[in-house]
């Protein structure tokens, strides 16, 4: 089994489910200050543009059925059903879900709460499957990654974002998760970081915080086929948004430059792109 990283709270043993789906309702992801969805979409593709090409590619076919795994509080689901009729999706947290349908009720019967670890569908039943950022905060993540096997369909196409254990980004997250983990220090940064959305809260308090090598993720998609992992978002622009730098900021331009240059080097994210095969 991987090894799970800087894990906090329950010391010396994995955090439980239980502990994963508090977090994550207490602190849905991107924040709760939205009124709308495009509202929530907006901040999300201001803060992590990659996002933007995050799902595109997997389903052929607009009729196509794609899972949307970990969907949080339903921001990229609603673009994906708007391109794909049969889109469906789910989260281990009820108060994601429950904001989910308050900001868009079109998702009324496509998203259910369920365990990436221990998924309600029967085997070979999606053509497309991504899952942005959830498998990794997961006790188990190569169970996850069983049961995309599980459910996709022979040929299907499937996307995860992971993040990169050795990238600047990565390390500096692990040090202050183990180093700086005062409610002293969760508040100075509160304070320094007005757009922070759940981020702050995410850095010290998220119960499993998985980091990957490349090799990691080779074992962890062995049974795929066509594995392709590429490196995103170095964090020095998504630092700046945070801060509340807006885009036109010289600044904030010259951080973008930057990370354009050197992100397949440095990028935290992993973006892994597989195919079940046919
Ligand atoms: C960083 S957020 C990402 C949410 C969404 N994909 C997005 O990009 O906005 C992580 C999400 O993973 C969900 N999650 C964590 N463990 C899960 C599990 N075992 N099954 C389903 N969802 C899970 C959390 O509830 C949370 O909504």
């Amino acid at each position: 089994m991987m090894k799970t990283q800087t894990q906090v709270g329950n010391p010396g043993n994995l955090p439980t489910k239980k502990d994963v789906e508090s977090f994550w309702s207490a602190h849905p992801c991107s924040g709760s200050k939205f009124r709308t969805i495009e509202e929530l979409q907006d901040y999300r593709y201001r803060k992590d543009p990659v996002i933007r090409v995050f799902t595109s590619g997997l389903a052929k076919s607009p009729a196509d059925r794609v899972l949307d795994i970990g969907c949080g509080q339903g921001a990229d689901i609603s673009d994906t059903l708007k391109k794909y009729s049969g889109t469906f999706g789910g989260d281990l947290s009820f108060v994601s879900l429950k904001n989910a349908l308050s900001y868009n009720p079109s998702l009324k019967g496509r998203i259910v709460r369920f365990d990436a670890e221990n998924l309600p569908y029967k085997p070979a039943s999606f053509h497309a499957i991504y899952s942005h950022g959830v498998i990794h905060h997961s006790p188990h993540i190569a169970r996850s990654v069983a049961e995309i096997f599980r459910i996709l369909k022979p040929g299907g196409m499937g996307r995860v974002l992971l993040y990169s254990k050795y990238s600047p980004k990565g390390m500096a997250v692990r040090f202050c998760r183990i180093l700086f983990r005062s409610e002293a220090f969760r508040r100075l940064l509160l304070r320094c970081f007005p757009n922070s959305g759940s981020a702050v809260d995410e850095l010290f308090l998220c119960p499993v915080m998985d980091m990957h090598t490349r090799g990691d993720i080779r074992r962890l998609f062995e049974k795929f086929t066509g594995v392709k992992i590429e490196a995103w978002h170095i964090g020095l622009q998504h630092i700046l948004f945070l801060m509340g730098l807006s885009d036109q900021n010289f600044l904030y331009r010259t951080a973008g430059s930057v990370e354009a240059a050197f992100e397949r080097v440095f990028g935290f994210y992993w973006i892994v792109t597989f195919q079940k095969p046919a």
